[in-house]
This record gives C-alpha cells, structure tokens and sequence, in this order.
C-alpha cells in the first residue's frame, strides 16, 4: 500500500489531513461564535485559548498539507468529467487552501493587534504577528470573520458538488476520498457475468 496519491485515488495521508482540518474547521466555526457570546467568565477564557490553540494548529495542518499535496500529486480526473467541471473543482480546492491558511492567519493578526497574549496549549508563548494597533483591530476583526464565511460558502459548494457525483452521477468522487470499501460507486457494483454476483 502506498501512502502517496495514487493516479486513481488519494492516498491516505492526503485523506486524514483532509478529514482531520474538516472536523477542525467545525470546531473551530463553533467555538468562534459561541466565544464572543459567552458572559466573561473562565469558561470564556479556556475557549478562547483552546480556539487560538487549535486554530493555530489548522495552520500548521495547511502548511503539511500544502507541502503534501505538492510533493504527492493529485489522481487524475474521473474519465468522462467535462473540462469545465474539472476546472471549477481545481478552482474550489485551491481557493480552500488559500482560506485554510488566511483564516487561522487573520485571527492570529487579530490577536497581535489587540495586544492578546497567545500560547499553543500553554506549552510556549507564539509571538505576535505585528505591535498592537488600533486603527487594524477592526479591519483584522473583520476580515477573520468574513474570511471564515467565505470558506463555509466555499465548502458548501465543494461538498455539495461531492455528494452531488456520489449520488447522481454515481461516479468515485468521494469514494476516493475516503479509505478503500467506505462508500460502494456504480463501478463497485458486481456485473451479471461476475460468478460470484
Ligand atoms: C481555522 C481556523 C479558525 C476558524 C475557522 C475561526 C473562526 C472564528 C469565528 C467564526 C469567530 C467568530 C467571529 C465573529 O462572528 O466575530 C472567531 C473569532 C475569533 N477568533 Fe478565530 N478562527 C480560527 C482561527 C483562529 C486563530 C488561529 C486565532 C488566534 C491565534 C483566532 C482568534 C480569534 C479571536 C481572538 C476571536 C474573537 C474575535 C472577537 O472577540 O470579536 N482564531 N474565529
Ligand atoms: C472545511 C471544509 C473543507 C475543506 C477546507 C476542503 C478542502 C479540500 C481540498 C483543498 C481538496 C483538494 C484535495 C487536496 O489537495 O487535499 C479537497 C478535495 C475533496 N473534498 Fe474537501 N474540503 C472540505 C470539506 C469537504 C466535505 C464536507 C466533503 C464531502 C462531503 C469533501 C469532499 C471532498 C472530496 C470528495 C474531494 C476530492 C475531490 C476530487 O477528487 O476531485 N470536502 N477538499
């Protein structure tokens, strides 16, 4: 078995760093906007340093993966694909791997603006990107927040699309994403001549 994309199928590394920055990303949608509606209180406190830790952590993710994906390949596209759907797709995963980088990026900007202290899970102090500055808190606030919307509308399309070829076009989209036997496709399905059918 061969850890690196195959021209048929991503490889697993390809596939964990793709599923663990998805599970991420959720998390990190969620704490976001529960953190700044939370009364102050330690609670408070605990999820904005576990959000600033993880979020951290995504752009770590984005830099294996960007290194990965460059070094690896990517499988070819499904025979039958049109041109433009393959083109859409490859301007979705690259836009994807510009927001994995710049939403971590703009909130840790956000932070270095405001003047907040900032770890990686208590074990070392991360230094800011910049001195404080009032007149960039705004702007740096606001571009971590619609950064982020930019990416769910993004991976909405994205997943969408996916689901899309699994269900109707019947075709290995997904099945590819995902480890070897998860999700049956069209071409699994035993044919008439097949003797163990
Ligand atoms: C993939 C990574 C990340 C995602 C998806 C994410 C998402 C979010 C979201 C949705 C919010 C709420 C925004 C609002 O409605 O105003 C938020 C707030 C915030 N994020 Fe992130 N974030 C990420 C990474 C980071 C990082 C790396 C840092 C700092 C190092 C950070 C610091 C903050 C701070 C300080 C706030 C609070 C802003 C405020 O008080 O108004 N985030 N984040
Ligand atoms: C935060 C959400 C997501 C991000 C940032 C993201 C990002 C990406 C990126 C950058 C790629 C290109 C492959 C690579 O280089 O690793 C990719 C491929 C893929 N993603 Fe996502 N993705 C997300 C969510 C999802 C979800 C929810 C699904 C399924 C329901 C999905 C299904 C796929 C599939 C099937 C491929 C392979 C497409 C192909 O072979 O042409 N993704 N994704």
């Amino acid at each position: 078995m061969t850890l690196k994309n195959t021209p048929q199928r991503w490889g697993p590394v390809s596939q964990a760093l793709h599923w663990l920055v998805v599970v991420l990303i959720l998390f990190q949608g969620g704490s976001g906007l529960r953190m700044i509606a939370m009364p102050n209180s330690i609670a408070k406190i605990e999820l904005y340093a576990l959000h600033k830790s993880l979020g951290l952590t995504v752009l770590a993710l984005a830099l294996i993966r960007l290194g990965w994906r460059l070094a690896a390949g990517a499988p070819r596209p499904i025979p039958g694909t049109p041109g433009w759907q393959h083109a859409a797709a490859a301007c979705a995963h690259w836009l994807l791997y510009g927001l994995i980088f710049l939403v971590p990026l703009s909130g840790w900007l956000f932070n270095s603006v405001a003047g907040f202290p900032l770890q990686w899970f208590g074990l070392f102090n991360v230094p800011p990107l910049t001195s404080p500055d009032t007149t960039l808190r705004d702007l740096a606030r606001n571009a971590h927040e619609w950064l982020f919307w930019l990416l769910v509308l993004t991976a909405l399309l994205h997943a969408g699309a996916a689901i899309w070829h699994h269900l109707f076009q019947r075709d290995a989209t997904l099945a590819r994403m995902l480890p070897r036997g998860w999700l049956r496709t069209a071409s699994d399905a035993p044919r008439s001549e097949d003797p163990h059918a």
